[in-house]
């Protein structure tokens, strides 16, 4: 941390100043309207004070101009305000296409994260500078938030559901990371370590864990297909079932349209997907029948995290499939 007075955490991230701008504008007009308003009251009171004991004030009529300029001011800097969060609260909220995708879990108390390469660790985000990450969280429990102050980013992190943010860090170092929603007793406690390194740093620490909680050597797609043997997901998601179908095809289908029964058409994001394993009645996809049982209660948080990640890898060689298709 820079030994200079600011007001703020340290800048680490690209979005970070942009945050910081928006602030100290806010700050800036509260405190010009605060110290204008504290001026007059005082300046009124005095200049038109009662000057005699049967002194009578003259009638005051509206000036229209007066009048404009004290609504259209304030609505111009209001619309400021409005447009310049509104631009940012988008950029915050759509990671660019070429993000690492991370998974985190929150539960009383931990945060547990999920590399792509099959790191995992807890209470400890090891990422790579200069390189967006895009975060999909969810909560085993309660409601926790998600907050880097360095990284200027704060999300929800909710059971039952995802949500998504993303940072991308733009200098090396350690930064706080801490649960930023009352959450129950340890709250407080629920704490961490945001550490940014080098590329090739993280490289080596992705190899060989740099003694922090050691690498389970297992991708989240290779553990995701396991769990799909071994709840035998393949019995109807199969490809060969000699002619039958009974679910639909999952290559290539995260991030796809697809049409349901009732005539909808829903993108099969990762929450569509979590939503079909463990409500599979919610959405049935057209020209399929309602038969899958829910896994409710016999995949945990990760598990699904990790078939998702099976169901992305399938998209990938689904899509290399259809391009193959589209050349011959
Ligand atoms: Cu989790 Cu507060």
């Amino acid at each position: 941390m820079g030994s200079e007075f600011s007001l703020l955490p340290e800048q680490a991230s690209t979005i970070a100043a942009h945050v910081d701008a928006l602030y100290y504008f806010l700050i800036s007009v509260s405190l010009f309207f605060a110290a204008l308003i504290f001026f007059l009251v005082i300046y009124f009171a005095a200049k038109y004070r009662r000057r005699s004991e049967n002194e009578q004030p003259p009638p005051i009529h509206e000036d229209l101009r007066l009048e404009l300029v004290w609504t259209l001011i304030p609505l111009g800097l209001a619309m400021v305000m409005f447009a310049w969060g509104a631009n940012l609260y988008f950029r915050l909220s759509r990671p660019p296409a070429d993000a690492m995708d991370l998974y985190v879990v929150g539960k009383q108390w931990m945060w547990k994260v999920q590399h792509p390469e099959g790191q995992r660790e807890i209470n400890e985000l090891h990422v790579p500078v200069g390189q967006p990450i895009k975060l999909t969280m969810t909560s085993e429990d309660v409601i926790h938030s998600f907050f880097i102050p360095a990284f200027r980013i704060k999300m929800d992190v909710v059971p039952g559901r995802y949500t998504t943010t993303w940072f991308e860090a733009t200098k090396t170092g350690e930064f706080h990371l801490f649960c930023t929603e009352y959450c129950g007793t340890r709250h407080s406690q629920m704490i961490g370590r945001v550490v940014v390194m080098a590329p090739v740093q993280y490289e080596q620490w992705l190899r060989n864990g740099n003694g922090a909680p050691g690498p389970s050597g297992e991708a989240p797609e290779v553990a995701g297909a396991r769990l799909f043997q071994e709840q035998r997901c393949a019995t109807c998601h199969g490809a060969n079932l000699g002619g039958v179908v009974l679910g639909p095809a999952l290559d290539g289908l995260l991030g796809r349209p697809v049409k349901l029964q009732n005539g909808e058409t829903v993108i099969a994001d990762e929450s569509y997907i979590r939503e079909s394993i463990l409500n599979p009645t919610a959405k049935i996809t057209a020209g399929y029948q309602s038969l899958m049982p829910t896994y409710q209660g016999q995949i945990n948080e990760e598990g699904l995290f990790h078939l998702i990640a099976y169901i992305r890898s399938l998209t990938k060689t689904g899509e290399k499939a259809a391009e193959t298709r589209a050349e011959q």
